[in-house]
C-alpha cells in the first residue's frame, strides 16, 4: 500500500544535507519513505493525501521521558513557583505512589502518556525507569516501559530511597536490580548531581551497566556545576542530559567527543549528544542550557520534553522547541533538527540499521522509517511564531496514520 502526501509547502527533511523543499511531496509505503522531491514530479500510489499547503517536518523523537509513574506532585511545583529550590528528594513521592499502583494502572498511564505525545507530533520516544528504586518495582518498571516506548533506559541510580545506605544501594543497583531490568532496557542512566549520586558512584553504576552490554547516558550539570559531563565524556555515553551548568572546559570536551564525526555524510564516531530539557529548567526556574553556545562549540545537540512529574509534566515537543527559538536563540531549522536528527543522534537511530529491519528515524529520507508531523501552518517557523498554539494537524508513524 503507497500513500502520495503532495501539496506540501515546506517539507523540512532534517536530512544530512539539510533539505528544505518547496512546493513537495512525498510518499510513504508501508512502513517506509519511498520517494520525496518536487509534487510536479510526484509518481502515483495507490492513495493521496492533499497536504493543502501545509508543512510537513519529521515526527519528534523524544530521547528523554520518564513517564513510568503514579501520583502528582502539584504542591511541589507550587512551592518551586513560590520561591522554593528542586531538590531531588521530590523522586521519593512519586516512588511511593508508583509502588504502590498496579501493573494494569501504570500500564495504562504509561499508554496515555505516550497517546498524548504521539498526538502531538512524537513519533519515537524513549523513556526510563526510576521510580521503582527496589529490585521488583524497577524490574516491574522496565517491563512495562518496554511495550510502551520504543526504548527503555535503567534509571534504578535516580535517588538511594530513604534509609538506605548509599554504597549499599549503589550495590544493588549494580548487582540485582541491574540483572532484573536487563531483559528490558537498552541504555542505563544515572543522576550524578548533588543529593543525588556521587562521581565514584555513577561511575560505579555507569561500569556494570557497560559491562552487561548496556549503552550510556548521564542526567549532569543539571542543579550546578558538577562531575557528569566530564564523566559523560570518559566513558563515551551517548547523551548528557540537562547541561544548565557548563564550564568552558565541559564544552570543550563534549566539543572533542565529536572530531571523528563527519556530520555531512553521518558517518564516523558518534560521540556525546548534549540533551536540552528547556521545560524542565522553567519549570524548575534554573538557566536554560547554553544550547547555543554548545551548537557553535561543534557539539551536536538535541531537545527533549524530558515529561516527569517533579520537574517537567509535559509531553510537549512543539513547546521545547519553540523555547528554543524565542529564549535560547536557536535558528527554526536547529531547534526542529535538535528535536528529531538531534534525538535520533542521542538514541543511535539516526541511522538505519538493516540486519534487524530498524529503519532510521528523526529525518526524512529514501529508506527512513514513514514518521511525519504535518503542521496546520506553511511553514515550520510558526511552531515559534504562534507558540503555544495546537498546530499538530496530521502524524504518520511508521507509516500508520495516528492522527
Ligand atoms: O530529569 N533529574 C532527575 N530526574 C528528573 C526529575 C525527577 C523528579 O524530580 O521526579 C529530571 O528532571
Amino acid at each position: 500500500m503507497s500513500i502520495l502526501i503532495t501539496n506540501i509547502a515546506e517539507l523540512m527533511t532534517q536530512d544530512l544535507e539539510h533539505r528544505v523543499l518547496k512546493d513537495a511531496a512525498v510518499v510513504i509505503e508501508g512502513e517506509r519513505i519511498a520517494w520525496i522531491g518536487r509534487a510536479a514530479d510526484a509518481p502515483a500510489a495507490d492513495d493521496a493525501v492533499d497536504a493543502g499547503g501545509r508543512a510537513v517536518l519529521p515526527g519528534w523523537v523524544d530521547s528523554h521521558t520518564h513517564l513510568l509513574f503514579a501520583g502528582d506532585r502539584t504542591a511541589e511545583f507550587e512551592a518551586r513557583m513560590a520561591g522554593e529550590q528542586y531538590a531531588a528528594g521530590g523522586i521519593a513521592v512519586t516512588m511511593n505512589a508508583t509502588r504502590a499502583t498496579s501493573d494494569f494502572d501504570l500500564t495504562r498511564l504509561a499508554l496515555g502518556r505516550v497517546a498524548e505525545a504521539v498526538s502531538q507530533g512524537t513519533t519515537y520516544l524513549e523513556t526510563k525507569t526510576g521510580y521503582g528504586l527496589d529490585v521488583e518495582h524497577e524490574a516491574r518498571s522496565a517491563r512495562i516501559a518496554s511495550t510502551a516506548a520504543d526504548q527503555v533506559t535503567y534509571l534504578g541510580a535516580h535517588l538511594v530511597p530513604a534509609g538506605q545506605d548509599p554504597e549499599a544501594y549503589t550495590d544493588l543497583v549494580c548487582g540485582p536490580m541491574l540483572a532484573a531490568v536487563r531483559p528490558f532496557v537498552q541504555w542505563a542512566d544515572v543522576f550524578c548531581e548533588e543529593g543525588a549520586f556521587t562521581a565514584e558512584q555513577s561511575r560505579r553504576v555507569l561500569l556494570a551497566c557497560r559491562d552487561a552490554g548496556l549503552g550510556l547516558r548521564v542526567h549532569g550539570n543539571q542543579l550546578g556545576e558538577g562531575p557528569g559531563v566530564q564523566l559523560a565524556v570518559e566513558l563515551e555515553a551517548a547523551s548528557v542530559d540537562h547541561v544548565n551548568y557548563l564550564s568552558a572546559g565541559d564544552v570543550e570536551a563534549l566539543a572533542g567527543t565529536w572530531s571523528g564525526w563527519d556530520a555531512a555524510r553521518g558517518t564516523g564516531e558518534r560521540g556525546t549528544v548534549a540533551t536540552c530539557l528547556p521545560a524542565c529548567d522553567l519549570s524548575t526556574r534554573q538557566p536554560l542550557a547554553p544550547a547555543r553556545a554548545l551548537l557553535d562549540a561543534g557539539v551536536q545537540v538535541a531537545l527533549a520534553s524530558n515529561c516527569n512529574p517533579g520537574t517537567s509534566y509535559t509531553t510537549s515537543m512543539a513547546f521545547c522547541v519553540s523555547t528554543a527559538v524565542l529564549q535560547m536563540h536557536l535558528s527554526v531549522h536547529e531547534a526542529v533538527r535538535a528535536a528529531t536528527y538531534g534525538g535520533a543522534l542521542a538514541l543511535h537511530r539516526e541511522t538505519g540499521k538493516d540486519a534487524d529491519g530498524e529503519r532510521a528515524v528523526g529525518s526524512i529520507a529514501v529508506g527512513h522509517r514513514a514518521d511525519l508531523h504535518m503542521l496546520n501552518a506553511p511553514s515550520a517557523t510558526h511552531l515559534a511564531y504562534r507558540p503555544g498554539m495546537p498546530l499538530t494537524y496530521a502524524v504518520w508513524r511508521a507509516g500508520v496514520r495516528e492522527r
